[in-house]
């Protein structure tokens, strides 16, 4: 395909969002490819899914420069020099610093497990169990300098089911984010959003976002029947998913998601 946009993902951990974004990147017709995975931690699984896909990586350890500005400043470069329409942090633990965020204006994607504004921060499930929600979800944003806090691109919500632990939750929230940040990811890519303030317009007329694929089945939510599937909003009842898994996320110190 001509116009292939190029991707940069960075990833500090199981990097299953990271491996959503290669799969759907090996059809042609999705455009864009993953050109680089970068992470802050050298042990970070992603990486070695990236390694196992043929992806470049590279590693920028904080603990290797002097403050937050020069790490900032390093992995500005790193990332710079891969050229990218599209940045995408996929569990990436470190908040990102001014220099950073500035060099890719608009161009940063972020996806985080909970219906923001609500929960944010490194704890969202937990933080969302903790609290009693029936329902919670993932938001697929864009980057600015505050945390999990710029333009909402998508957002999906997810059940919370009784006898759930902050490991089934995130489990089911992720099948969502899995379906969710391909398709966000590549309309940033392909210049298919338009920002009114905080408000952000995906544009018809390239990648669609009715291309998602429909949420898992399941039961709605506990609190009620679940909200109607549209294309857009890429909301609608979230099933209950896989079990039993270990938890993919690892706990990182730094910033969050
Ligand atoms: C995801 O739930 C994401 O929202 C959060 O960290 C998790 C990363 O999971 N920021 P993985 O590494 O992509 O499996």
């Amino acid at each position: 395909m001509a116009d292939v946009r190029r991707m940069v993902v960075l990833v500090s951990g199981h990097g299953s969002n990271l491996q959503s974004l290669m799969d759907a990147a090996a059809d042609p017709s999705y455009g864009a490819e993953v050109v680089l995975v970068a992470s802050d931690r050298p042990g970070a699984y992603g990486l070695e899914r990236a390694r196992a896909a043929g992806v470049e990586t590279a590693v920028v350890r904080p603990v290797d420069f002097p403050d937050r500005a020069a790490f900032d400043e390093a992995l500005t470069g790193v990332v710079a020099a891969a050229r990218p329409d599209v940045v995408c942090l996929a569990g990436f633990m470190r908040i990102l610093g001014p220099r950073f965020v500035r060099s890719f204006p608009d161009r940063i994607v972020n996806t985080h497990p909970s219906l923001l504004p609500a929960f944010r921060g490194a704890h969202a499930v937990r933080d969302a169990l903790a609290y009693g929600v029936r329902v919670t979800g993932c938001t697929v944003h864009l980057v600015d300098e505050e945390v999990d806090h710029g333009p909402v691109l998508m957002q999906a919500p997810v059940a919370v089911e009784d006898g759930d632990d902050e490991a089934s939750l995130h489990d089911r929230i992720k099948q969502e984010e899995h379906r969710l940040l391909p398709a966000a990811v590549r309309l940033v890519a392909h210049g298919r959003v338009r920002l009114d303030g905080r408000r952000a317009r995906l544009l018809a007329g390239g990648p669609e976002p009715a291309a998602i694929p429909g949420p898992a089945a399941g039961p709605g939510t506990a609190a009620g029947p679940g909200p109607a599937a549209g294309p857009g909003t890429a909301a609608g009842p979230a099933g209950s998913g896989r079990r039993g898994r270990a938890p993919d996320r690892e706990p990182i110190d730094g910033g969050t998601p």
